[in-house]
């Protein structure tokens, strides 16, 4: 079995060995201040005794755990802390195919790559539901494909690469259809505290023991290396899903989950409301000078990501290194988040420098 490997770093390679200067946007990497109390945290840590250097437990710092429980409203047990989003999706996915209820899992075109190629990783099989152009996902058309062989439904919102937040009722009816077949939902919420609508609605919200729920402090904290995420599981399943995270990881990182239980703690609900305010600006700054190049794009309801179409200009690898080369963007091809966008580009706005980004695109595409 070959699996797929994430196109993301070969685009970023590609963009490093450029012989000019190249505005990064391809990948989710935050480019702002973690909470002041995340540094504190870590600095503390390095004075601690030898014993703090040691295996915490693996299923996560009981602390961290049981703060992560109390925001989120569930037993502490239910939580098992995680290298990241990308870990979690993976104990989930891999705890809804070993169930035996079906080996298929439900994916949206666009996807984010890492889902389809977790699914092959884990002998499954991928089945897509087309979302609409705003990146909205109808659950009729999810119902449409859901049987006794689906496993789970894989889902993300706010979206990456669409920009989607969905409402509650599709979150909800989402739930509902995997309650129907005996099929879990799984819902990726990493970027939750990017939601620019205020209609965020998490599958926490409807109880259910056919939802796991899936995030981390990636995105949040601006930490994409710290690794640490954490998954929600239905109490009957979360032992197999802590036994795997145990065979696979021995335990996470401990200064890692040190400093962000500290910054959880401490980080006021301002510091969250900064990071949206530069976003929106970003998006603004961005999709206007999309506006006035005469390109289509999509204005993101949450999440980091801006898509765009340029006439004649396909979202190929290709068209991407090109646009490297000849313009000093990077951005990533569009078929690499399934065929429905395959015309488009995406752009992730963690960059200071998206207005001369915008500027770029324009006189490239003019
Ligand atoms: C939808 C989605 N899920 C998961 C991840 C991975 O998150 P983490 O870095 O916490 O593993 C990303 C990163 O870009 C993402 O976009």
């Amino acid at each position: 079995m070959e699996y797929e490997t994430p196109l993301f770093f070969r685009v970023m390679q590609y963009a490093d060995r450029a012989d000019r200067d190249v505005i990064d946007m391809v990948s989710g990497n935050p480019d702002w201040e973690p909470p002041a109390a995340l540094r504190e945290g870590l600095h503390e840590y390095a004075d601690l005794e030898p014993d703090q250097f040691q295996y915490p437990p693996s299923e996560g710092l009981r602390e961290l755990r049981e703060e992560i429980a109390a925001r989120r409203n569930v037993d502490v047990e239910q939580v098992v802390v995680t290298n990241g989003a990308g870990e979690a999706n993976y104990l989930a996915m891999a705890r809804a195919l070993e169930r035996d209820r079906g080996d298929e899992i439900v994916l949206t075109d666009p996807v984010y790559p890492y889902y389809p190629g977790k699914t092959t990783m884990l002998g499954g099989t991928q089945r897509f539901v087309a979302a609409d152009e705003a990146g909205q996902l109808d659950p009729a058309d999810v119902r449409e494909v859901a049987s006794e062989r689906t496993a789970a439904i894989v889902v993300n919102s706010p979206n990456n690469p669409t920009g989607a937040v969905y409402p509650e009722e599709t979150v909800r009816e989402l739930v509902e259809i995997a309650e129907e077949y005996d099929a879990l939902l799984i819902s990726d919420e990493v970027y939750d505290h990017f939601d620019l609508s205020g209609r965020f609605a998490s599958a926490l919200g409807v109880d259910s023991d056919h939802r796991i729920v899936t995030n981390a402090f990636s995105k949040s904290m601006a930490i994409t290396g710290f690794r640490v995420g954490y998954a929600i599981f239905p109490p009957e399943l979360i032992e197999n899903a802590k036994s795997r995270h145990m065979l696979v990881n021995v335990a996470g990182s401990r200064p890692s989950q040190y400093a962000v239980l500290r910054a959880l703690r401490e980080t006021e609900p301002e510091y969250y409301e900064e990071s949206r305010e530069l976003l929106a600006e970003r998006v603004e700054t961005f999709t206007d000078a999309l506006e006035a190049a005469g390109a289509d794009y999509t204005t993101p309801q949450g999440s980091f990501y801006v898509m765009a179409r340029f006439d004649g200009y396909p979202g190929t690898l290709e068209n991407v290194e090109r646009l490297i080369d000849e313009a000093g963007v990077a951005g990533m091809p569009g078929e690499a988040f399934g065929d429905s966008r395959s015309e488009w580009l995406r752009f992730a706005l963690v960059t200071p420098r998206v207005s001369a980004a915008a500027d770029r695109l324009a006189a490239y595409f003019e």
